[in-house]
């Protein structure tokens, strides 16, 4: 038996820099693991089932869980979801369960799979999963799989906003009507000590158009005493990074009509 954590996501910038010819977007973002989790227990068994807590996640071959356990071979095995991360969020909740899932799997079974084979098995899977295969912060490039790791940013108060809209990455890609000139990883980590500014994320404009009740939360955090707050991935969850937790709980406080959790950065 083995039971991990499989964190949430937040993307502290994300630029989109241009189309493929695969038809994916080339990205330029700086990604960060939040104590935000769900937890997944797996139980070698006869027949390979798969058992989780949130109606919203789909329980057949779709589920990335049982995708990665696919692309793995792995033998059958029990899978049980704690789901707490919200679904489609923009937390990459679902890309998570599918890295923790790999690399559970592996050790579970002894699989001794290469790090070059998993890292192609979880970009097969979805875009953001080679991230969570390590996790912390990263600057990424391509679709988000090439990765170098920045110094960690480790232990932020955040203020994450789950708003009730509902946002389709595939369809917030096809809003996108212009590119973003990439500003590089050194930009980037500056960005994040002195620069907050820099920390800007493309999706914005065309979601908070759709739904503008997103930007206001983006506001009322500011207006809290944020240093940094914005979307994270295409959405809809809001998130504000603060100096100290007291400043972040008065901020989390502030918001009694949405959903308003508490995290830090990990
Ligand atoms: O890779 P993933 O399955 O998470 O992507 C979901 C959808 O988002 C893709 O089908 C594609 O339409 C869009 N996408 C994109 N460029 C990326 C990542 C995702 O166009 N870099």
């Amino acid at each position: 038996m083995i039971e991990v954590r499989c964190p949430a996501k937040i993307n502290w910038t994300l630029r989109i820099t241009g189309r493929r010819a695969d038809g994916y977007h080339d990205l330029e973002t700086v990604f960060q693991t939040i104590s935000l989790h769900d937890t997944l227990r797996i139980v070698p068994s006869a027949r390979t089932t798969l058992h989780c807590d949130d109606p919203d996640v789909p329980r057949d071959e779709s589920n990335l869980i049982l995708r990665a356990a696919a692309a793995l071979q792995a033998p059958p095995a029990e899978f049980r979801l704690v789901k707490r991360i919200p679904v489609q969020g923009g937390l990459g909740g679902g890309s998570s369960n599918a890295a923790s899932a790999l690399m559970a799997l592996d050790q579970l079974f002894e699989l001794r799979t290469p790090p070059a084979r998993m890292a192609e098995i979880a970009l097969r899977l979805g875009s953001d999963v080679p991230f969570f295969l390590t996790g912390g912060t990263a600057y990424a490039t391509g679709r988000g799989e090439s990765l170098v790791s920045l110094a960690s940013m480790a232990g932020i108060p955040l203020a994450v906003v789950v708003a009730d809209e509902r946002v389709s990455t595939r369809a917030a890609f096809a809003e996108i009507r212009h590119y973003s000139e990439p500003i590089g990883r050194e930009a980037a980590q500056r960005a994040l000590g002195e620069r907050p500014e820099l920390l800007i994320n493309d999706f914005e404009q065309s979601v908070f158009a759709l739904h503008p009740n997103l930007q206001g939360y983006r506001e009322k955090l500011l207006a809290s005493g944020a240093w940094w707050a914005g979307m994270s991935g295409s959405g809809s969850t809001i998130v504000g990074a603060f100096r100290d937790a007291g400043e972040r709980d008065r901020a989390v406080n502030g918001f009694q009509n949405v959903r308003c959790l508490r995290a830090e950065t990990t």
